[in-house]
């Protein structure tokens, strides 16, 4: 299992270019299933997480073809049963529940497992689904789906306890291009990614209305063409470099971003006294540190809102901003592992039903931690960039499922920071 040495008191400086978007990625290289046509996808990030997802496609036999961030995949012939032992790794392979069912009129997925950032029910799925006329049964641990008369179009509402949900609205608005008749999908999840994915079937052919809105209507049609594909920035690694940047940055830019889906993070950093500063195309930010940085409230919400995937990187930032910072999580009020572990480091932080209560600290000090999921070792190498010292930050492979060579990154903007294989 790979470590990373991070050492501390660095400095971050110059430019690097943000990947293409993991989350955004997964479900599109699912989509492909939707045709038996070659569809080629660009800025894929080479992350574990993508990785696999192309495992699940080659096994359930697509064609699939990977030259660094380009992929090429053809879904020609393919089967309905996705492996359980390639499954099992990864929460988001459920999104190829939606376009197997639409494809092939059956499908059949293991039921994830326990997560550690919180429950992480997958009702809503079956809901639309069920709502699109498919029969489910659960048996062995598998979701076994059948639609014999094919599925029909239907009003969905995928309004949930916590909001609306992004793979949910994915798998359904996939399972619903194929349909018979129109789907309307209410109280549809509005982020970035899954507008990319709209986008993506739309150049297949797909009739889409309202992606990026609380409601997205979609028009069936019989079948989808081959399409070539580049996916968008990832606005989550952006956000974590920015905060990087405004914790030990002296001026870090980062090309390839897209300024629209970084407003709450860049609005936080303003708050917070950092300066952000993007080109007039939006496309490039800089950001360095204010002069008299200020703890501020965070309450993560659905797009356009605060996102739940931000939340560890700024808490770690706000360990050490003077002032208290009252940071919540309504989306997985269980995502807190990281502040054990920055605790460790020296941070004062209480953590109280869905709520850290973060107390600033003067400084941080290097210590070997523990990686509990993927933003949450983001927040770890935060914290050790900026703490006096060495962090050893074992279960590395939690970060690599989702930044795209993050050593490189922070070594190329001045870093240090070592990987360790063992
Ligand atoms: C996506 O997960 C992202 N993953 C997550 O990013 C992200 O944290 C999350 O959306 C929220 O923005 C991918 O895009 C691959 P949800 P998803 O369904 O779609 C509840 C990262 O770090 N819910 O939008 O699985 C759920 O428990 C990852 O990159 C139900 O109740 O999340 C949560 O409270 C981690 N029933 C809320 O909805 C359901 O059937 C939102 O979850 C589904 C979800």
């Amino acid at each position: 299992m790979d470590k990373l040495i991070v050492h501390g008191n660095s400095t971050l400086k110059g430019t690097i270019n943000i990947s293409g978007s993991k989350n955004a990625s997964l479900p599109i290289l699912a989509a492909t299933l939707l045709t038996d046509q070659p569809c080629i996808i660009r800025r894929v990030p080479d992350v574990s997480d993508t990785n696999y997802m192309l495992q699940i496609l080659r096994a359930l036999g697509a064609d699939v073809e990977r030259s660094s961030g380009t992929v090429r995949i053809q879904a020609s012939k393919i089967i309905s049963d996705a492996p359980y032992d390639l499954v099992r790794r990864m929460r988001a392979s459920i999104c190829v529940m939606g376009p197997l069912l639409a494809r092939l009129g059956q499908a059949c997925v293991s039921l994830p497992g326990g997560c550690v950032i919180g429950d992480r029910p997958v009702d809503l799925h079956l809901k639309g689904l069920k709502g699109l006329g498919a029969n489910i049964d659960v048996e062995g641990g598998n979701m076994n789906f059948t639609a014999p008369n094919g599925l029909k179009g239907a009003e969905i509402d995928l309004r949930g306890k916590h909001g609306p949900t992004v793979l949910g609205t994915d798998n359904l608005m996939m399972a619903a291009v194929l349909a018979e008749g129109r789907t309307v999908i209410e109280s549809a999840a509005g982020e970035p990614e899954v507008v990319d994915l709209a986008e993506f079937l739309i150049q297949m052919g797909a009739n889409i209305e309202g992606a990026g809105s609380r409601r997205i209507t979609i028009d069936g049609v019989s079948s989808l063409n081959a399409v070539d594909y580049t996916v968008i920035p990832d606005r989550i690694e952006a956000g974590t470099f920015m905060v990087a940047a405004a914790m030990v940055g002296e001026g870090v830019t980062l090309n390839r971003v897209n300024r629209e889906h970084l407003t709450a993070s860049t609005d936080v950093l303003q708050e917070a006294g950092h300066i952000v500063e993007f080109n007039e195309g939006g496309d490039k930010v800089t950001v360095h540190p204010g002069e008299v940085p200020q703890g501020c409230n965070i309450t993560t919400a659905p797009f356009p809102g605060f996102p739940t995937d931000m939340q560890a990187q700024f808490t770690a930032m706000f360990a050490t901003t003077p002032g208290i910072s009252v940071i919540e999580d309504t989306i997985f009020p269980q995502r807190f592992m990281h502040c054990a572990e920055i605790s460790r480091m020296g941070a004062n932080i209480r953590v109280d039903n869905g709520t850290a209560i973060v107390s600033g600290v003067e400084s941080l000090s290097g210590a070997p931690v523990m990686a509990s999921d993927l933003r949450a070792s983001a927040a770890l190498v935060l914290a050790g960039l900026k703490a006096r010292g060495t962090t050893e930050i074992n279960r590395l492979y939690h970060i690599d499922r989702g930044y795209e060579h993050i050593d490189e990154k922070i070594l190329q903007l001045g870093g240090s920071v070592e990987r360790v294989r063992e």
